[in-house]
């Protein structure tokens, strides 16, 4: 069994589902909750799933490598770190260390809509498509080898909160599944 860490800054819709995932679970042990939030309700849900936690004020650090040199030292015997709505680019230093071993999961159909409000701003733009990518992360913010991606035709008599949860959804069945087949092929 793996054991991973998940990182996370916001509600931990992805944390609950990757979790509860039942097939997931054979492969994965989601042992830590890494955020960098104090008020994130996510750190709540983490608590009522029996998951550890570890969460930091940044601003108790003066620099950068500081606090990510605490977070190495606790996460360095995880094969794994999955994002899910960590809202901290990660420094060349932690990946250095961390190299092929950090995954993603961004609400847009990457290259397009690297950053925050991604939903929004393909809402807003009309596009045809809208979906969501799994990738390993590297230096550059919402870049590195795409993993999966996926997508639904978008429906503009539904509104922006309708397309967001729709985006949602999608989310909990591409990541799930997307580790689901990266961990088969390391068995
Ligand atoms: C998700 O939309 C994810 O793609 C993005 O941040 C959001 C996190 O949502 N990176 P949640 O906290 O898992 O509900």
């Amino acid at each position: 069994m793996i054991d991973v860490a998940v990182f996370a800054s916001g509600t931990g819709s992805n944390l609950v589902n990757l979790v509860q995932n039942e097939e997931l679970k054979n492969y994965i042990n989601i042992k830590l909750l890494v955020c960098d939030n104090p008020k994130a309700k996510v750190i709540e849900r983490a608590k009522e799933l029996g998951v550890e936690t570890l969460v930091f004020n940044p601003k108790e650090y003066s620099k950068k490598i500081d606090f990510e040199k605490m977070l190495l030292e606790q996460v360095k015997d995880f094969k794994y770190l999955l994002l899910a709505g960590y809202m901290r680019v990660i420094s060349t230093y932690f990946l250095e260390n961390y190299e092929g071993k950090i995954i993603n999961i961004h609400p847009s159909l990457l290259p397009l809509y690297k950053g925050i409000n991604s939903i929004e701003r393909a809402y807003n733009n009309k596009d045809e498509e809208i979906g969501v990518t799994i990738h390993f992360v590297n230096e550059e913010v919402d870049g590195g080898e795409i993993l999966a991606q996926d997508k639904f035709t978008v429906d503009y008599n539904k509104s922006l909160e309708d397309i967001t949860q729709q985006v949602h959804k999608l989310e909990h069945r591409l990541y799930p599944n997307t580790l689901i087949e990266l961990l088969r092929k390391e068995n």
